[in-house]
C-alpha cells in the first residue's frame, strides 16, 4: 500500500506535499518523491528510504511549482531504490500510483513494439508510458487518460500532472481508495482523509471506477462509463480520522470494500510480483523441510482461515496439519513432539483461548508462528516469529478484511513450505503467485455483484434458518458464510460439508430454508452439483455462488446464482469470501441490525 497526495495550489506546494506524505508514511516508506509544475515545466525529486531523505534532497534542490503530486512507496514491483520511486515521469507527464497493475507485462510488450523505452522495473511506468503514447497520437491529456484507464487491470489509484498544463491534475480510483479535497481556489487529491486533514476539512470520496479532473476552482468527477457524477462532500472533524467510515454507512461495509487494496498490500509484502515467487519478509527459526506436522489453533473466523490453510499446506507442501478451535486445544492435552510447528491465527492477537494454546505449545517445545494483525499484541510478543496480516485497523466486529488477509498470508506460507519441501515446482509456484497477484482485481470484480446481493438479501432476511454448503476449501468458507450471517443478522445459519448433507441435515430441507452453495468450477464441482440436485429434488431453494464456468455447467434451477469472476482454484476462497460477507452485511442492514456492534459480541475476546 502506498500513499498519494496531490495539490493544485497557488503557492509553492512541495513543502505541503511532504507534510501530507508524513501523515501517509504508515502506508509505506521504501522511497518517496514529489513532482511539481512550474510555468508548465515538470520537475521532480525522489529518494530511497524514509521521507527525511527526500526532505534533504528538497532542501538541497528545492522545487517551486504550485501544482504537484507526491508519493510514499511500499514496493510491489521492482526494488525500493530511487529509480523505481514515484512519481514516474516522461516528457509529457508525471504519475503516482498505489496498488498493482496486473497486466503490466502485456502492456509493456505492446508499448515496446511501438518503440517506447522503459527505465524502471515498475508496473507504474507502464501507465506513464501508455498515457504518453496516447498523447503522442494527438490526444489531449484528459482523453489520453480516459482511453488508458479501461486498459488497466488490477486494483489501483493514480494521480497525474502534465507538462504545459498548469491548471490540471487527474486522479483515478479502481479498487484502492482516493479522496478529493476542496479548498479556497485550491483542490487536493489524497489516499485518505488523514493525508488531506491539514489542507482542508471538506472532502469527497471517489467511488470505484471514478476518475476526477481537478483544477484550481473546480473538480469534475466521472464514473467508469465517463458520465459526470456527483459524490457527496463531507466535513471532516479533526481527530476522527483513524475511525473514519468514509462514504460508508458502517465500518463493516468500508472494510469489505477495502479488501482489494489491503489484500494487495499484504500480498505485495509476501510475494515478489516481478519474479512470480513468494519471498517471506521474515526469517523463520525452522525449516519447513524438517517438519513432520503443523498444529493450527485459532477461534471463530481466524480458525476458519486456518482450516482453509490446512487444505493448502497439505496439498502444496504435503505436510499433515492438525487443526483445532483453541478453546478445545488448550485443554486437550495434545501430545506434541518437540521441534514441530504450532501456528496460531488471530486478528487481535489477544484472544484468550488462542493465547493459552500458544503458551501450551510453547511449553511443549514447538516453534511458535503467529499470523496476527496487531503487531504489538500479546500473541505477537510471545511468539517466536510473527507473520503480520497488515490488514490495518479492523473496527467492525465481524471480521472481513482481516480474514482475507489471513488467507493471503497463510497461502504465501504454504507456498514457501511447498518450495522448501520440494513438493511445489518453480513453475507451479509462479502459476499460483500470478493467480494471487490477480486476487485484488478479482475482489474488485466480486464487489460489483453488490447490487444483486443486496436485492437477494431481502429474501434471505425472511428466513428463520439458512444452510451453507461447500466442498474442499469451499467447505470452511461455507462455515464462515454461516458464521458471518448468524453473528450480524441473528438468523440461525449452519455450514456443512456438501458431502455430509445426506448424513443428516438433508432432513431439514424444505421451501422455507435457503440453501447457499459455494461451488467454484474446481475439481469437486461436479460432486457439489450432485449434492445440489439432492436439495432441488426435495424442493429446497438454492442460492448458488459460483464462477462463470460453474454457472454455465451447473444446469439446474436456482433461486439466484451469483456469478464470480474466474479464479484459480487455489485462490478462489479469497475471492469467494466477498459475496458471503456482502450477503451477511446486506441481510443484517435490511433487518435493521447493529452491523458494526452485534449483540453479545466483542472485537477482542480476552476472556475464555
Ligand atoms: C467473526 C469474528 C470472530 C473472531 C474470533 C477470533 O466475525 O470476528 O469469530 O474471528 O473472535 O478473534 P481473533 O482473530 O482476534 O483472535
Amino acid at each position: 500500500m502506498c500513499g498519494i497526495v496531490g495539490i493544485v495550489g497557488n503557492e509553492p506546494v512541495a513543502e505541503q506535499i511532504v507534510e501530507a506524505l508524513r501523515r501517509l508514511e504508515y502506508r509505506g516508506y521504501d522511497s518517496a518523491g514529489v513532482a511539481t509544475l512550474e510555468n508548465g515545466q515538470l520537475d521532480r525529486r525522489r529518494a530511497e528510504g524514509k521521507l527525511r531523505n527526500l526532505e534533504v534532497k528538497l532542501s538541497q534542490a528545492p522545487l517551486s511549482g504550485v501544482i504537484g503530486i507526491g508519493h510514499t512507496r511500499w514496493a510491489t514491483h521492482g526494488k525500493p531504490n530511487e529509480t523505481n520511486a514515484h512519481p514516474h515521469a516522461t516528457d509529457r507527464l508525471a504519475v503516482v500510483h498505489n496498488g498493482i497493475i496486473e497486466n503490466f507485462r502485456e502492456l509493456k510488450a505492446f508499448l515496446e513494439t511501438k518503440g517506447m523505452r522503459f527505465e524502471t522495473e515498475t508496473d507504474t511506468e507502464v501507465v506513464a508510458q501508455l498515457v504518453t503514447y496516447e498523447m503522442r497520437q494527438g490526444r489531449p491529456p484528459i482523453e489520453a487518460v480516459a482511453v488508458t484507464l479501461p486498459r488497466l487491470r488490477g486494483a489501483f489509484a493514480l494521480g497525474f500532472i502534465f507538462s504545459g498544463e498548469d491548471d490540471l491534475m487527474i486522479g483515478a480510483r479502481h479498487g484502492a481508495p482516493l479522496a478529493i479535497g476542496y479548498g479556497d481556489g485550491e483542490t487536493y487529491l489524497g489516499s485518505d482523509a488523514l493525508a488531506l486533514a491539514p489542507l482542508t476539512d471538506e472532502i469527497a470520496y471517489l467511488e470505484d471506477g471514478d476518475w476526477a479532473i481537478l483544477r484550481h476552482k473546480s473538480v469534475d468527477i466521472h464514473d467508469e462509463n465517463g458520465q459526470l457524477v456527483h459524490r457527496p462532500r463531507h466535513k471532516i472533524l479533526s481527530g476522527s480520522f483513524i475511525a473514519d467510515k468514509g462514504n460508508y454507512r458502517h465500518f463493516m461495509a468500508k472494510e469489505i470494500h477495502e479488501q482489494p487494496e489491503v489484500v494487495g498490500r499484504t500480498l505485495a509484502h509476501y510475494v515478489n510480483c516481478t519474479a512470480g515467487r513468494v519471498e517471506l519478509p521474515i526469517d523463520l527459526p525452522f525449516d519447513f523441510k524438517d517438519l513432520k506436522r503443523i498444529s493450527i489453533s485459532a477461534c471463530g473466523t481466524a480458525y476458519l482461515a486456518g482450516l482453509i490453510s490446512k487444505y493448502w499446506f497439505e496439498r502444496l507442501a504435503r505436510i499433515p496439519v492438525e487443526i483445532d478451535v483453541a478453546s478445545e486445544f488448550r485443554y486437550r492435552e495434545a501430545p506434541m513432539e518437540p521441534g514441530e510447528l504450532a501456528l496460531f491465527v488471530s486478528q487481535s492477537g489477544e484472544t484468550a483461548d488462542t493465547l493459552a494454546s500458544l503458551r501450551y505449545a510453547s511449553a511443549e517445545g514447538q516453534h511458535v508462528l503467529s499470523v496476527v494483525n496487531v503487531p504489538t499484541s500479546t500473541m505477537a510478543r510471545e511468539s517466536d516469529v510473527i507473520a503480520s496480516t497488515l490488514a490495518g485497523v479492523e473496527v467492525g466486529v465481524a471480521s472481513t478484511k482481516a480474514f482475507t488477509c489471513q488467507l493471503t498470508v497463510l497461502l504465501a506460507l504454504a507456498i514457501a513450505a511447498g518450495r522448501a519441501r520440494g513438493t511445489l515446482s518453480a513453475e507451479d509456484e509462479k502459476t499460483i503467485v500470478d493467480a494471487l497477484i490477480g486476487v485484488p482485481g478479482l475482489m474488485s470484480e466480486a464487489i460489483k455483484r453488490e447490487h444483486q446481493i443486496e436485492i437477494l438479501a431481502r429474501e434471505v432476511s425472511k428466513a428463520k434458518d439458512v444452510l451453507y454448503l461447500g466442498r474442499g476449501t469451499s467447505y470452511p468458507l461455507a462455515l464462515e458464510g454461516a458464521l458471518k450471517l448468524k453473528e450480524i443478522s441473528y438468523i440461525h445459519a449452519e455450514g456443512y460439508a456438501a458431502g455430509e448433507l445426506k448424513h443428516g441435515p438433508i432432513a431439514l430441507i424444505d421451501e422455507a430454508m435457503p440453501v447457499i452453495v459455494i461451488a467454484p468450477h474446481d475439481s469437486v464441482f461436479e460432486k457439489t452439483v450432485s449434492n445440489m440436485q439432492e436439495v432441488a429434488a426435495r424442493g429446497g431453494r438454492i442460492i448458488l455462488i459460483t464462477d462463470e464456468k460453474g454457472a454455465l455447467e451447473a444446469g439446474l434451477d436456482t433461486m439466484a446464482t451469483i456469478v464470480m469472476p474466474m479464479a484459480h482454484p487455489i485462490v478462489a476462497p479469497i475471492v469467494h469470501a466477498v459475496p458471503i460477507q456482502l450477503l451477511a452485511y446486506h441481510t443484517a442492514v435490511f433487518m435493521g441490525k447493529d452491523v458494526d456492534q452485534p449483540r453479545n459480541l466483542a472485537k477482542s475476546v480476552t476472556v475464555e
